[in-house]
């Protein structure tokens, strides 16, 4: 077969699909703790939203959105993350004035056309929530201590979290313009690469990206956010900073941090994870006051975050934590000889009708490769049908442990789960 899966998309296949089930667990509990409901959303969205939401100036929009015609006529876009679908839907099922504040999480894929290497997919997953309505500092806090409460939960250590607070546009636009005036300078200009010299009049606050040593050196000088921040920003993010020490919450402050989108204000953040190489931040978040506003929505203020699964299981992966296993059955049903094996089928419904995990042979197998299966799959047990054991009326037994055998009537009305060790949890 010549065809192959798209690059920069996976397969996640058992037992590793377990794991995702798994994680999918622990982060369904931990936002029903923090009283946050799940929404679901599109994965196909009208390219404009996310023109408008997540920002024309963003490399997303520019470069990695996966945008379509659909029947030729309405532009299309396969989401490139959730914030921009949690707005759209807030507005468009009115929730702001059914209640003042939600919270809302959601997990599915993403997809960036971005170029594939370690920690970077073009179909990738995420773990996000949005808390709308809220405009006080405790909003952010609360976010941030979700995030790590569910990395807490999944055993993940070695991560950092790393703050900044952007401010309001007014004071960003102040930056905005000091930043491009110390860019333009005669000596800086000159020392600049091309990239940064274009990113000095797109959006100069991408200089701090730039991963080019001389660039480093020369932006270093470079005027930061910080010192424009209004009395409210500083107000503002001092609690949040507050907060956070309050809580045991150890940060990180990098006034260079820029994340990717153009919706944020005020609070940035992301946790890293020490586990991993160049593409170490498994989550990214922050406040968007005005983005409601942006599609016309009133006043709201909101913040958020979203995580990367890939990166959240490989960083897991490094720590030898929340490891793969396949679900362990409790019974295996080794059927010998064509009556056996036609009563099989009854055999196995009965025990799934306890709550049995249980499976069977439907291979045609001998009874020691039944047997090896048994094993493998980790079974409490394994009951053994033959001509003898359907002539007898008693099937037998076995303990997978101990290879000890007992009997078991061959009426399945007289069976309960006690027989078979019982339920797993
Ligand atoms: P983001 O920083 O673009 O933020 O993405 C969040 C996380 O998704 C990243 O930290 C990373 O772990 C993961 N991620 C992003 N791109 C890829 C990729 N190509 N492959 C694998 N993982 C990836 C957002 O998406 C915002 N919506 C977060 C947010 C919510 N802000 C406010 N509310």
């Amino acid at each position: 077969m010549d065809l192959q899966r798209l690059q920069g998309t996976l397969d996640h296949l058992p037992p590793e699909s377990g794991r995702w089930a798994a994680l999918e667990q622990v982060i369904r509990a931990v936002m029903a703790r923090f009283g946050f409901g799940e929404i679901r959303s599109p994965i196909i969205e009208p390219t404009e939203l996310f023109a408008r939401g997540t920002g024309e100036s963003t490399d997303i929009v520019q470069k990695e959105m996966y945008t379509f015609l659909d029947r030729g006529d309405r532009s299309i876009t396969l989401r490139p993350e959730g914030t921009p679908s949690v707005v759209r839907a807030y507005l468009e099922e009115s929730l702001g004035a059914q209640r003042p504040l939600w919270k809302l999480y959601y997990i599915g894929p993403m997809f960036r056309a971005e170029r594939p290497q370690k920690g970077r997919f073009r179909q990738f997953h995420q773990f996000g929530a949005e808390m709308i309505g809220a405009a006080g500092p405790n909003a952010d806090i609360e976010l941030i201590a979700l995030t790590l409460a569910i990395f807490r939960e999944l055993g993940l250590t070695d991560t950092r979290l790393v703050l900044n607070s952007i401010g309001s546009p007014d004071a960003r636009a102040v930056h905005n313009t000091d930043l491009r005036a110390f860019l333009h300078r005669k000596p800086i200009w000159d020392g600049i690469c091309n990239d940064c010299k274009r990113r000095a009049d797109t959006n100069p606050l991408r200089v701090f990206d730039c991963k080019v040593e001389r660039c480093l050196e020369i932006i270093a000088e470079a005027p930061t956010i910080d010192a424009y921040l209004t009395t409210e920003d500083q107000e503002h993010f001092a609690r949040v900073k507050q907060g956070l020490i309050d809580l045991g919450i150890d940060f990180g402050i990098d006034v260079r941090m820029v994340r990717g989108l153009d919706y944020y204000t005020r609070t940035t953040f992301e946790v890293k994870s020490g586990a991993l190489g160049a593409q170490d931040s498994i989550c990214g978040g922050g406040r968007y006051d005005l983005l409601v506003e942006t599609f016309d929505g009133p006043p709201t203020p909101a913040v958020g975050f979203a995580a990367g699964m890939e990166r959240v299981l490989a960083a897991l992966d490094e720590s030898g934590t929340f490891p793969v296993s396949e679900p362990p059955l409790d019974v295996f049903v080794c059927a010998l000889g064509q009556r056996a094996v036609a009563t099989s089928p009854n055999v196995l419904a009965r025990l799934r009708d306890l709550k049995l995990a249980a499976d069977g042979d439907f291979l045609g197998r001998g009874l020691k490769a039944q047997m090896k299966e048994a094993n493998r799959r980790g079974a409490r047990c394994a009951i053994l049908i033959g001509d003898d054991e359907l002539d007898k009326g008693q099937f037998v037994l076995r303990q997978m442990d101990d290879s000890t055998q007992s009997e078991i009537p061959a009426d399945l009305n007289q069976w309960d789960a006690t027989m078979f060790g019982g339920r797993r949890a």
